[in-house]
């Protein structure tokens, strides 16, 4: 029997669904494996029993890598797992850059009298939009999320290109020939009215878009960041904003530089937060951790 220590109830969920007789659950100070999601792991809490650390998502910044390499730990993701509920949510943002839907139910909520519709449809023209067919589309990193947003981006009328130096086989395989791809991030950045960014967040990657890159793109181009707040300079964001070098920047991150700054929209880190994707996580993390303490290897189904 298996001890495994978990932080988080998803976590906890998705062992204790996967297989009740292999795993004990329980807060052991001697655990074969811990099991996390968005609990912080430090150096310092690792305890000397560990083999493995299986996280519930995709990034695993909140686990020590290098440490635990030194350690002989294995640390293992569910890749793949959340990509359906990241790319669903980038599209509805795509959408909602294009189209004024947020501010115009705002609006519409508060006209009163008696000929509401008769205000509505005199003044609807204040929230005209534009398409997104046609639109250009800059999709940073093409892992499992990049290469679903880019791939449905595409089947939705946008011409999309894509920038990625270390895109797996496996993933290469599922990238639509449509989808151009472009040798620099440069030209991506130059050339789209879109860009989005899905790359995982490493030291090469922290504020990989920050004051030069933001100078390269378009005036009228909206950023989308559901990837991790790190990967992008906030401060260089705001600047930009101000002095009108972006039009909008729309983050899953939180940053006190974007409290009341209306070019940007801010979601409470929500891209994987759908029960089907902390299922598939939860599953995905208990059959490799259960795989990997059986026969020592990582296969993940
Ligand atoms: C992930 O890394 O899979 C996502 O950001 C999910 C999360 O941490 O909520």
């Amino acid at each position: 029997m298996f001890q495994i220590k978990t932080y988080n109830a998803i976590a906890k969920a998705g062992l204790k669904k996967f297989n009740e007789e292999h795993y004990q659950l329980n807060q052991s100070e001697t655990p074969d494996a811990l099991l996390i999601r968005s609990h912080k792991i430090t150096e310092e809490e690792l305890p000397n029993s560990v083999l493995a650390i299986g996280r519930a998502g995709a990034g695993v910044n909140n686990v020590p890598v290098e440490a635990c390499t030194e350690k002989g730990i294995v640390v293992f993701n569910t890749p793949g797992a959340n990509a359906n509920a990241v790319k669903e949510l980038v599209l509805a943002n795509l959408l909602l850059a294009a189209r004024p839907i947020l501010e115009g139910a705002n609006w519409v909520k508060t006209v009163t009298g008696s000929n509401i519709e008769e205000i509505v449809e005199g003044e609807k023209k204040r929230f005209a939009g534009t398409e997104l067919q046609d639109k250009k589309l800059g999709v940073i990193g093409l892992g499992a999320i990049g290469a679903m947003v880019a791939n449905d981006a595409y089947r939705i009328g946008m011409n999309v290109v894509g920038y990625d130096p270390y895109v797996s086989v496996d993933t290469a395989w599922t990238i639509s020939s449509r989808v151009k791809r472009a040798l620099t991030i440069e030209e991506v950045l130059r050339t789209c009215d879109y860009i989005t960014i899905h790359v995982p967040l490493l030291p090469q990657t922290k504020q990989l878009i920050n004051h030069e890159k933001l100078a390269l793109m378009k005036k009228e181009a909206v950023l989308l960041n559901f990837s991790r707040g790190e990967l992008v300079d906030n401060k260089a964001v705001a600047t930009a904003l101000v002095d009108g070098h972006l039009k909008q920047y729309i983050t899953d991150f939180a940053d006190e530089q974007f409290i009341g700054n209306e070019k940007v929209l801010v979601l409470p880190h929500l891209g994987a937060s759908t029960i089907e994707a902390e299922v598939n996580c939860a599953k995905m993390a208990a059959r490799t951790l259960k795989y990997f303490l059986e026969t020592g290897n990582i296969k993940r189904s």
